[in-house]
């Protein structure tokens, strides 16, 4: 959403809003909409657009609309609030009817947009449908809009209600995880948000008075009145903040952010005692804005063709961001020292543990995996995995004892998210750990494992070894990203394939899970990773001469056996393709015919992180063989905030 108190065009405030969901897209493209006031003078119900399909449908929609009816795309406007949405879909197909914004019905008297899911929404769905509304989209969120409107007309019968009281009465009856953001045409100029659960940012842009452009007009008028005119923007996410402000407010459950009338008021509900009778009291809170560590370079492709690519190929200065200021090699006794502020003073507690357990989903279970030799090996504690959604499913047992780790690159995952409050209440330490890229997920964690092992003198050779490894971590991946054509010839061979079989074991089990999760992913191609050991005991009844099957053979103590296992494999002709360390090419291909990949070595645990890489670039170049969108892989949401 994105509220502007200054004289804006109607022009620049579809551009702001399209702008805004472009940058969101990757968080769900199978539908859109858009909400804008129609009028500058008078109140009235919004315009409101919605389309199936990715956000240019929505814009080439919303362009042919304009052509059709005239709208007048220079109109000014001294304020205006408008709000804009792209969906995954959950409860509901693709279609305009289940797009965002919702409504309360005929009138558009209040719109919602919605990123969360409800989950009682059934039953308010009954008891509104008994007041009388009929309901025509197959949403959760619907009953929102409709709640408020029942709220409205209820309170509105005896006083004047305002928003605020309006959305705070709706938050009342929601369960499940949101964050919201309401417009509605009987409060003009004004939005509303709040949130549970789901994230919510709040972006100021405090407008520079002095300076004008096409979009921007001064008024002496209005400034009189503010000194500061601003734009103010609500995101799920940074993405769609950061090309306008870095001043942020990140906004906490139960919250509401109220704009209106050039300025911002936060809000809770206040005395819990008194919400219960029904009579909350409201008051605003104060609070400080911080800084988004994030550039506009970040969210542009740059010279790249896509993202992922991008994403790929800037992994050796991500890895060098991620670790400045908190892996230090040097002074004048050379000594070697990770920081990490949040966990420093719970070390000693992570250290009594008596297990740690890895908790996350997908390529974020995925780190985890990659990471929990080194920190069993470090801390000596027993440390177990969990798929979030299955430690859930099962209640699985977690203690006062244990301190449980939970890994994610958005930090918004519902499973994880469920999971987390399910250990919190099971008494567990709950630690987080987030970072977008799998391969700074694992530097992360190595710091972690580092940070705990720190009071262990027999393995200290080893820290400093493995923190000698993660700083020239970089010029290893850059090395390997030399791949690039080598992977991409490859990715020609297996263009046709119908299945990948990954086989890797040791530090690189979970390299073999996430280069199949990749090529599942992203190149629509069947893949699995298997644990080598338990090649015999089934897998090995699928090789035959047309299977590929890729094996990770790097030199770690793992070594020997995945000799051997490639000599099985090369006995009953396997189709190979064999990821070994530099100058092992020969070797490991003696045996039988195979396609070797050779990778630079580095210290056996930092292994994975540079082996991922051939494995990223394969599934990359295999989806644009195949003619498959890579940013926007089919039926998937970059950020899977529902269960
Ligand atoms: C795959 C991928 C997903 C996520 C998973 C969990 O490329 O990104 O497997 O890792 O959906 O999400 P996060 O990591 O945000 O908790």
């Amino acid at each position: 959403a994105a509220s502007s108190f200054q004289r804006i065009k109607r022009r620049y405030i579809l551009e702001i809003l399209f702008n805004g969901l472009r940058r969101l897209e990757y968080r769900g493209y199978d539908s859109a909409g858009i909400a804008i006031d129609d009028s500058s003078t008078i109140s009235s119900p919004p315009l409101v657009f919605r389309q199936a399909g990715n956000i240019e449908s929505l814009v080439n929609s919303v362009n042919e609309e304009i052509t059709n009816t005239d709208l007048n795309l220079d109109e000014v406007f001294y304020f205006h609030a408008g709000i804009a949405h792209t969906r995954w879909a959950t409860h509901g197909e693709p279609a305009p009817r289940n797009s965002h914004p919702q409504s309360s019905g005929p009138g558009d008297d209040f719109l919602v947009v919605h990123n969360g899911v409800i989950t009682n929404y059934e039953v308010l769905k009954e008891t509104l449908v008994r007041h009388g509304f009929t309901f025509d989209s197959d949403t959760d969120t619907e009953v929102i809009p409709k709640l408020a409107k029942f709220v409205f007309d209820k309170a509105n019968e005896e006083v004047t209600v305002q928003f605020c009281e309006v959305v705070f009465e709706v938050m009342r009856h929601l369960e499940g995880a949101y964050a919201l953001i309401f417009k509605s045409w009987h409060y003009p100029n004004e939005l509303i948000a709040c949130k549970l659960g789901s994230p919510l940012l709040l972006g100021v842009k405090e407008l520079d008075q002095g300076k004008s452009n096409s979009h921007v007009f001064q008024d002496a008028h209005f400034l009189s009145k503010n000194d500061h005119p601003k734009e103010f923007f609500l995101s799920s996410d940074p993405h769609a903040l950061v090309e306008h402000t870095k001043k942020v407010l990140v906004i906490e459950d139960g919250e509401v952010v109220h704009l209106k009338d050039g300025g911002v008021t936060i809000l809770k509900s206040e005395n819990e005692r008194g919400r219960r009778n029904g009579i909350s009291r409201i008051a605003s809170v104060e609070r400080a804005l911080s800084v988004l560590e994030m550039e506009v370079e970040q969210i542009n492709k740059g010279k790249y063709d896509h993202y992922m690519q991008k994403e790929i190929h800037e992994q050796p200065e991500s890895l060098t961001t991620t670790m400045r200021g908190r892996l230090i090699r040097g002074g004048s006794r050379k000594t070697k020292t990770v920081l990490l502020g949040g966990l420093k003073d719970h070390l000693k507690t992570i250290r009594r543990s008596r297990r740690i357990v890895f908790i996350g989903c997908g390529t974020s279970y995925n780190a985890a995996l990659a990471s929990r030799p080194i920190l069993e090996e470090l801390s000596g504690i027993p440390v177990s995995m969990e798929i979030a959604s299955d430690l859930w499913d099962r209640q699985g047992p977690i203690y006062r004892e244990d301190t449980a780790v939970f890994v994610s690159q958005s930090g918004e995952t519902a499973d994880t998210l469920l999971a987390l409050d399910y250990a919190r209440e099971n008494g567990a330490l709950c630690v987080g750990i987030t970072n977008t890229a799998y391969t700074r997920q694992i530097e992360g964690l190595y710091r972690v494992a580092l940070a705990i092992g720190s009071d262990t003198i027999s393995s200290q050779k080893r820290r400093e070894a493995i923190i000698d490894g993660l700083l020239d971590l970089p010029y290893k991946v850059k090395e390997v990203l030399k791949l690039d054509e080598e992977m991409k010839d490859l990715a020609q061979l297996l263009i046709d394939e119908q299945s990948l079989l990954v086989f890797g074991r040791g530090y690189n089990y979970a390299t073999a899970l996430e280069g199949a999760l990749k090529v599942k992913e992203v190149a629509l191609m069947h893949s699995e990773g298997i644990l080598a050991g338990e090649m015999k005991h089934g897998p090995l009844a699928l090789v035959d001469e047309n299977l590929p099957i890729a094996v990770i053979a790097t030199r770690d103590a793992c070594f020997s056996k995945q000799q051997s296992v490639i000599q099985q494999l090369h006995a009953r002709k396997g189709r190979l393709i064999v990821m070994c360390s530099k100058g092992d090419a020969a070797s490991v291909s003696s045996s039988g015919s195979c396609r070797a990949i050779e990778v630079p070595h580095v210290e056996d645990c930092l292994q994975p992180v540079v082996n991922i890489v051939p494995l990223q670039l394969l599934a990359y170049h295999l989806t644009v063989l195949r003619g498959h969108n890579v940013d926007q892989p089919r039926n998937l949401a970059k950020s899977v905030t529902t269960q």
